[in-house]
């Protein structure tokens, strides 16, 4: 257990370029945040894992990438502009807004809500104390914008707040184009974007964000396992790439709590520093979504299945992830502190980030003990070696301690020495970041040595 381990992730992520507030230099535009040299790399990983385990290693899912600007009535149709709300409350004293469920006894509050049954007289607000709550009102969570020049409701666009959609609209196109049979899925990953009363909590709830969505078309006999099937499934890939099973589980939501959408829903949990919380939803949609776009489009969206001669429209199964919500969960997963001896006999702080080779920004380091030309010149093609097959990094600088260090904070598995021997042998030595192990491999060897301990 690390204490304080919320303020440390966000304090090293700043520190170390990996994530940051949007526009700092104005103050920060609050709810937005950007992703540095480190962080880039790091999501990129996430989402690259997320691919190729949802589409390049299946046979039964495809990818998409469907505009972020879509036809008006395709929010209608989802059900989104009457019912993507949440409930508003605002203070009379101080003016602060919250949503319900950040209430003390929020998720209580909220359960009332969606029943209608709610009194706010006696709730202190979190910010004054005061118990001047007003009654709660509903307030959508899209961003409205619009088209061309005239602010007009005929030419009203919304930022998507869901990928989904873009998905569902192109599900027949996608299948014959693709000669796809149900069952089959399309994987899309996308911005995505919500006006969140209350966001916080640095990547947890944002107001831009993305998501990696799939859907997964099925008969309606066969939504039930398939949300299983997925559900397992989805699980799993979180552990596989190094979160600890113990700090995941899945919460099934109770009848009020359901999305409009949704016949069933689960959420993946991750033990974050301030709790469980949702990381992933699993859905089991029905035909609410193809039904809607079928009659708001007035187009046909059944599938015929010309092997039993039963026309139908395909239920979906949904795993919907959050790559930034994933990244967070990532970061402090890894997240470790522990003592170390140094060269002089004393022990000494490390901070490491472990985290599973295929998701660390860097997978390699490269480190001249000295600054001297002719070590130098060896080290950079040493590196000029491994660049096309790793992301990596070069660091001359300081001592050869504290480079460790520095590559340990920021995650990287192996760090490749080259020393004054290198210069007789023809040899490295790479140094392992958890177990701090060091084995010497001939340059020539290299490249192979490294790819059996970083895998594909
Ligand atoms: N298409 C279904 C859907 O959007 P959701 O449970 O509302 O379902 C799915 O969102 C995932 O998107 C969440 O589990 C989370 O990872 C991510 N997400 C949702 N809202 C977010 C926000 N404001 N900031 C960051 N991530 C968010």
């Amino acid at each position: 257990m690390i204490e304080n381990l919320f303020e440390k992730v966000v304090s090293l992520s700043k520190r170390r370029g990996i994530v940051f507030p949007s526009s700092e230099i104005y103050g920060g535009a609050g709810g937005t945040w950007d992703f540095g040299p480190l962080g880039v790399e790091l999501k990129n990983n996430v989402k690259r894992a997320w691919w190729r385990s949802m589409v390049q290693l299946r046979d039964d899912v495809v990818g998409l990438d469907a505009a972020i600007l879509m036809h008006p009535r395709v929010w209608e149709a989802s059900g989104h502009v009457e019912n993507f709300v949440d409930p508003l409350v605002e203070c009379s004293n101080c003016k602060h807004r919250f949503r319900i469920d950040d209430l003390p006894d929020g998720d209580t509050l909220l359960e009332r809500w969606r029943t209608g049954k709610i009194e706010l007289g006696g709730v202190a607000c979190p910010s004054c104390g005061e118990r001047k709550l007003g009654d709660p009102r509903r307030f959508n969570l899209m961003f409205k914008t619009h088209r061309g020049p005239v602010e007009e409701s005929a030419s009203v666009a919304w930022l998507r707040p869901e990928t989904a959609q873009g998905i569902y609209v192109n599900f027949e196109t996608v299948a014959q184009s693709s000669r796809r049979r149900v069952p089959f899925g399309i994987a899309q990953i996308g911005k995505a974007f919500r006006n969140e009363i209350t966001p916080g909590k640095f990547l947890y709830r944002s107001l831009e964000f993305e998501q990696m969505e799939m859907q997964y078309f099925v008969h309606p006999d066969e939504a039930a396992a398939a949300f299983e099937r997925w559900r397992a499934v989805r699980q799993a890939w979180y552990a596989e790439l190094g979160i600890d099973p113990a700090k995941l589980r899945a919460r099934e939501h109770v009848a009020g709590e359901l999305a409009h959408y949704a016949k069933r829903a689960l959420d993946i949990e991750f033990e974050y520093p301030f709790g469980w919380k949702e990381l992933e939803g699993i859905h089991n949609r029905g035909d609410y979504d193809l039904r809607r776009h079928a009659e708001y489009a007035g187009k046909d969206l059944t599938y015929f299945d010309d092997a039993t001669g039963q026309r139908f429209i395909p239920n979906v199964v949904e795993t919907s992830g959050g790559a930034d919500r994933g990244t967070f969960a990532f970061l402090c997963a890894a997240y470790d502190e522990e003592q170390v001896p140094t060269a002089s006999g004393g022990r000494e702080e490390r901070v490491v980030l472990r985290f599973h080779p295929a998701l660390a920004p860097y997978k390699v380091a490269v480190l001249p003990l000295s600054k001297k030309a002719e070590l130098s010149e060896l080290a950079r093609g040493v590196w000029a070696q491994v660049r096309p097959h790793f992301m990596s990094t070069y660091d001359e600088t300081q001592a050869i301690g504290r480079r460790y260090r520095r590559q340990d904070e920021i995650g990287t598995p192996l760090c490749v020495t080259v020393d004054f021997e290198s210069l007789e042998d023809k040899a490295v030595t790479i140094r392992e970041r958890d177990s701090m192990a060091q084995v010497r491999v001939p340059i020539a060897e290299l490249v192979p040595r490294l790819h059996e301990r970083l895998g594909p």
